[in-house]
């Protein structure tokens, strides 16, 4: 049976290696947003801006608060969120 603590080691934020022991740490020291949590430890902040690691991270802080994930505020972004070719933006400008 594979236990709780078995996953800990798994990584949740690739682009900044962060593990999800590190995530449950930061939520237990009171941590409780996504955007506390992106802040002091990076997760979410790398080349895909948390595509990847966001929605685990909320399920944690949903878990561990008993909070629907609908309940929690979601983190800022940046534009742009998804990869687009400069020359579109500099049509755009021209035009
Ligand atoms: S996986 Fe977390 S920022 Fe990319």
């Amino acid at each position: 049976m594979i236990s709780n603590k078995d996953h800990e080691n798994t990584i949740v934020c690739r682009c900044e290696d962060i593990t999800l022991k590190e995530i449950r740490d930061l939520i237990k020291e009171g941590f409780k947003t996504v955007d506390e949590i992106k802040r002091i430890s990076r997760c979410g902040m790398g080349p895909c801006q948390g595509r990847t690691c966001r929605q685990i991270v909320m399920g944690e802080i949903a878990r561990t608060t008993g909070k629907d994930v609908s309940e929690l505020r979601l983190s800022t972004f940046r534009a742009p969120t998804k990869n687009i070719k400069i020359g579109i933006l500099a049509e755009a400008a021209e035009g």
